[in-house]
């Protein structure tokens, strides 16, 4: 089989057995030639900037008018090895420690998935930005009559999750919601780009919209606010129906890839009775 490549930095790999080995630099490739075929090559990463284009991608996906089917599969290699020996005792500082540790490494490590269910227990996720650690939780910021809030109200137990594709690294994080006060979600509102102030103001999230519609909300806020064209900032308060969500955790794991799917995974389980300002955990290793 040939696959086509025509890309600029990404590193091509050869499969034998499953084993995974540096085969090519595309950036190479690409000063010498735009385009090659070599048999049986899988792309494993390519940066942001890669512009790919493949004539055939069977060695990595069928796709048909009808269906989708993902062929192969990242092998994962992580150089650092968790266990519940070398862990942190405290899930958030572990967190703390990893989040640190990637920035820099990883795209927007900030962004996490976050699944709320109703009262009924009928499940959602989508993602949204992490963007404070203290010392009880992981805090966002949203529209309080959205469709995650209305969930969160009525059935406050939620889950989060971190992939750092880079590292090979996911958080998981399980816990009960709280809203954050109105001064901290004050304060973060206070740091959002002007556009961003209006946008909050202009958008009901979650409801059906027009597209013009929302473009007049956003006009009638600016002009609510005084904010006039060219205006990099504006005095626009916080909407009382907009804020932040902190989940307290009270399952957070950690797992590390590793080669032939033996990953490491470390649970933390907070221990029944331990007290909100210190709480205890035990911590476990999991079955890949
Ligand atoms: C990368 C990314 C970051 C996002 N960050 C946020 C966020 O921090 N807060 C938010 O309300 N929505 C965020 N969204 C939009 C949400 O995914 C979602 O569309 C929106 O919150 C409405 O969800 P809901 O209808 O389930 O409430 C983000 C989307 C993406 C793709």
């Amino acid at each position: 089989m040939n696959v086509r490549l025509e890309l600029r930095d990404a590193k091509i790999c050869d499969r034998v057995n499953g084993m995974s080995r540096s085969l090519l630099s595309a950036s190479r490739i690409s000063r010498s030639k735009n385009s090659l075929s070599l048999p049986e090559i899988r792309i494993l990463s390519f940066t942001q900037s890669l512009s790919f284009k493949m004539d055939a991608m069977e060695n990595y996906m069928q796709a048909a008018p009808d269906k989708i089917q993902v062929l192969a599969h990242e092998q994962y290699f992580t150089r650092e090895h968790i266990s519940p020996d070398t862990v942190l005792p405290n899930p958030l500082d572990q967190f703390r420690a990893w989040f640190t540790s990637v920035q820099g490494k990883v795209r927007e490590p900030e962004a996490m998935s976050l699944s709320t269910a109703t009262a009924a227990g009928i499940p959602s996720s989508r993602i949204v930005l992490f963007k404070q650690l203290d010392k009880r939780g992981f805090v966002f910021y949203t529209n309080y009559t959205s469709r995650k809030s209305h969930e969160l109200s009525e059935n406050p137990n939620a889950a989060l999750a971190f992939y750092w594709r880079e590292v090979h690294r996911q958080v998981r994080v399980l816990g009960r919601v709280e809203k954050v006060t109105k001064e901290e979600s004050e304060a973060y509102f206070r740091s959002r780009p002007l556009g961003s102030r209006i946008g909050a103001w202009a958008s009901k999230q979650s409801t059906v919209v027009g597209e013009d519609e929302l473009h007049g909300h956003f006009i009638e806020v600016e002009k609510r606010f005084g904010v006039k064209e060219g205006d990099t900032d504006g005095d626009i308060p916080l909407p009382d129906f907009w804020g932040g969500w902190r989940v307290v955790p009270t399952e957070v794991e950690f797992w590390a890839g590793k080669p032939s799917r033996l990953h490491d995974r470390v649970r933390y389980l907070r221990k029944d009775g331990s007290p909100d300002e210190s709480p205890e955990w035990t911590i476990e290793r999991l079955s890949p």
